[in-house]
């Protein structure tokens, strides 16, 4: 993301989110999160992803298939929501922000690291034929792709720009929501829950 963008210091609800996801403990599920988007026809779609990054401060990194629906409803509409659930911590993190446009050169080396450091297994998806068409018996679903094999054209970054954090902990009585938004430099309200 753009540096003049990046505000230095770790907003207030960071440290709190890697807390809550400490407490999931080696659970894969401490990385699940849904990711809400608006349709070309205005209703909503939502769907789960894993999160694969911090980028910055406030740049939240996930990654998808290209060929699949949700780049198309970016395009025309690029805010977006997440939903985190940490079941163990009783927490549930908002996250509202905005998919950016990297620069081609940077989008190509964040595309490759982001590809190295996933697992042969895990590229696999990227493999496989296009998402959401009907499924064809005699169609290659590969179990891996190796080292070897080039970046498929459709693995996409998105990269989130975060604008405001909103956390509900079902902690205690009555129970403890906060909101903390960039325009207002992070300061955090409390509100009702
Ligand atoms: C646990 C879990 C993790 C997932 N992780 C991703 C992911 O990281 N990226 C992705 O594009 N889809 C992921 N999916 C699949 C999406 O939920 C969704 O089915 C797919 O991306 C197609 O969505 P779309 O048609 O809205 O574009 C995951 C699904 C599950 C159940």
């Amino acid at each position: 993301m753009g540096a003049d963008h990046m505000p230095e210091f770790l907003p207030p609800w960071r440290p709190l989110l890697r807390g809550a996801r400490e407490r999931e403990g080696r659970s894969p599920a401490a990385r699940w999160l849904q990711l809400a988007t608006v349709a070309s026809d205005g209703t909503p779609r939502v769907r789960t992803l894993v999160f694969r990054g911090w980028a910055g401060p406030t740049g939240l990194d996930l990654l998808t298939d290209g060929r699949s629906t949700k780049p198309t409803e970016l395009a025309h509409q690029p805010t977006v929501e997440l939903c985190w659930l940490l079941p163990k911590a009783r927490s549930q993190f908002r996250l509202r922000g905005a998919v950016i446009q990297l620069e081609t050169e940077e989008l190509q080396r964040e595309r490759e690291q982001h590809w190295q450091r996933l697992t042969p297994g895990g590229r696999a998806l990227w493999g496989w034929p296009e998402p959401g068409q009907p499924f064809e018996a005699s169609a290659d679903f590969p179990e891996e792709l190796g080292d070897n094999v080039p970046i498929p054209p459709h693995f996409q970054l998105l990269r989130i720009a975060i604008e405001q954090a909103e956390l509900l902990e079902l902690t205690g009585h009555p129970h403890h929501r906060r909101r903390w938004q960039a325009g207002d430099g992070w300061r955090e309200q409390r509100l009702n829950p």
